[in-house]
């Protein structure tokens, strides 16, 4: 059986539209869905939305829309976006789901079960942008919340505690048996270092509000929303006792913003250890786009739309610009004008340009088809080793390095530019030496299959008209000339990126 891979987005807050910052996190773990597919794995994939708490409704009420209309509009939305820029989600998670309410309320009922909930009154600063208690020090003079910067709510509440704390030391020795829990490694010792400082005890019930799950041990109480979210790792897989659970539990990685990895990292482990169910294997942090050197805002009106950058750009420029650009441990900054300038630079000169030069030269001297080459020079072979070793790149994929898994197929486009230039195939034909410019031709049009391949992940659309380009459309990792060798080629030329001005 073909080893197993789940991953995780994070559901989306369905009080606005997708944005940059949903795509982005989206496409990340894509990337890693279609390259583990390709490396033969049986990945399950997971997103959705995250549909319950007082600012959704809040932003029903706003949009002058009943709640029920409101949460399939906006779930609509976030599954289109997922169809425009080919997200290949196995399954897509609305927490307003009956069968997610199903597993909250058991998940919750073997926490309480387990001695882990009790009663008591909270009195705390509340971001509702954020469905979270701020303590006064890490807000914004005091009264602001550092993510939203919007005023702070002063609640005061009974609600039911989930024990936090008494997950301390089981938390601390799960991140120390696996240093490799939280990626990049530079997030690990903030983690760490906070959850040794000490851990209160957490509110997970609210009656402020019943936009929820309702608290089944007293019905006046709904749970906090991001106990009622995290579950949806659960319920996304059709909850606890089913054959999609014990094939992908746990999850090989949750890929997540910066903004959210408390969550992540520290409540829902010790959740699942209260509950007795086992831990997340890695939790991959990104950090935060801003937009042309601001943050991104809806105040500041620059908020980018995920589906007008397909629309003017295609959905595979915009996902090559995010993942040539995602810095794992930092921030990034989007610019339209380095967007368009990666996308001339990598997309139309180093990798388009090659395609047509030699859909070209094949149909200029080599009647349009891919010729068949019994024995390679030792120095055309040379070059097959250098091509052929995609370990690097598998490695780089493996360990959610994926930017530098990009970085590494354009380098050898590079390479195969450089070849070309060099043998230069088209003074072979004029000085009647054939069968020098066919092997090249033949050497650097398996290449090309061979690297397409690797750039499906990123530029899946695209990664295909390449091999159609060259009539080579088999879908597998094999460096063989067979495949090839014969294949006809389009006989016009096709412009595969267009230059953007
Ligand atoms: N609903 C919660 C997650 C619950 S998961 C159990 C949530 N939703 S969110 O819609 O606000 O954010 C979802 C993701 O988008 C987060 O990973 C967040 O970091 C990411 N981003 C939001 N804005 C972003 C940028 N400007 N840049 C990059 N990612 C950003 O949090």
């Amino acid at each position: 059986m073909n080893k197993t891979l789940y991953l995780t987005t994070p559901i989306y807050y369905i009080n606005g539209s997708p944005h940059l910052g949903h795509a982005y996190t989206s496409i990340i773990a894509d990337v890693i869905a279609r390259a583990h597919r390709l490396f033969g794995k049986d990945v399950f994939f997971l997103t959705g939305t995250d549909e319950h708490g007082q600012k959704i409704v809040e932003a029903a009420q706003k949009s002058g829309s009943p709640l029920a209309h409101f949460i399939d509009a906006r779930a609509q939305e976030f599954k289109e976006m997922n169809t425009l820029l080919n997200i290949s989600n196995s399954n897509f998670i609305r927490t307003s789901s009956d069968l997610h309410k199903k597993v909250v309320t058991e998940i919750i009922t073997s926490i309480y079960s387990n001695g882990d909930i009790y009663a008591g009154t909270y009195r705390g600063l509340y971001c509702v942008g954020c469905e979270a208690y701020y303590s006064k020090d890490d807000l914004i003079d005091g009264n602001r919340c550092p993510t939203h910067q919007q005023e702070v709510r002063e609640l005061e509440e009974d609600t039911y505690f989930f024990k936090l704390g008494k997950y301390q030391d089981k938390l601390l020795e799960y991140y120390e048996k696996n240093p490799n829990f939280i990626l990049p490694q530079t997030r690990f010792s903030e983690i760490y270092n906070r959850v040794k400082a000490g851990l209160d005890d957490l509110s997970i019930t609210r009656t402020s509000f019943d936009w929820g799950v309702r608290f089944p041990f007293d019905h006046k109480h709904v749970l906090y929303v991001w106990v009622d979210a995290l579950c949806n790792y659960i319920s996304g897989l059709d909850g606890i006792k089913t054959s999609t659970f014990a094939r992908f539990w746990p999850p090989d990685v949750q890929i997540i913003g910066k903004d959210i990895s408390w969550f992540h990292t520290v409540i829902w482990p010790a959740l699942l250890l209260s509950a007795g169910i086992s831990l997340p294997k890695q939790v991959l942090i990104h950090g935060w786009w801003t937009v042309e050197g601001d943050k991104m805002s809806k105040t500041l009106g620059n908020v980018i739309d995920p589906f007008e950058m397909s629309r003017e750009y295609g959905s595979d420029v915009f996902r090559f610009y995010l993942m040539y650009n995602a810095h794992m441990g930092s921030d990034s900054n989007f610019s339209l004008a380095e967007l368009k300038q990666q996308n001339n630079a990598v997309l139309a000169n180093n990798i388009g340009n090659l395609v047509s030069r030699v859909v070209t030269l094949l149909n200029q001297y080599c009647n349009g088809t891919i010729p068949m080459i019994t024995e390679f020079d030792p120095e055309e072979k040379k070059f097959i080793e250098i091509i052929k070793d995609n370990k690097k790149y598998v490695d780089e994929i493996s360990s959610y390095t994926i930017r530098n898994a990009l970085f590494d197929v354009i380098e050898k486009f590079a390479e195969l530019n450089k070849y070309i230039t060099d043998r230069k195939p088209w003074d072979d034909f004029k000085q009647s030496n054939k069968s020098r410019g066919e092997k090249t031709l033949a050497m650097i049009c398996e290449s090309i299959r061979f690297l397409s391949l690797q750039l499906d992940p990123f530029i899946p659309i695209k990664a295909q008209e390449i091999r159609k380009s060259l009539g080579t459309m088999n879908i597998n990792l094999d460096f063989d000339f067979k495949y090839s060798a014969g294949s006809k080629v389009l006989a016009e030329k096709r412009i595969l990126f267009a230059k953007l001005e």
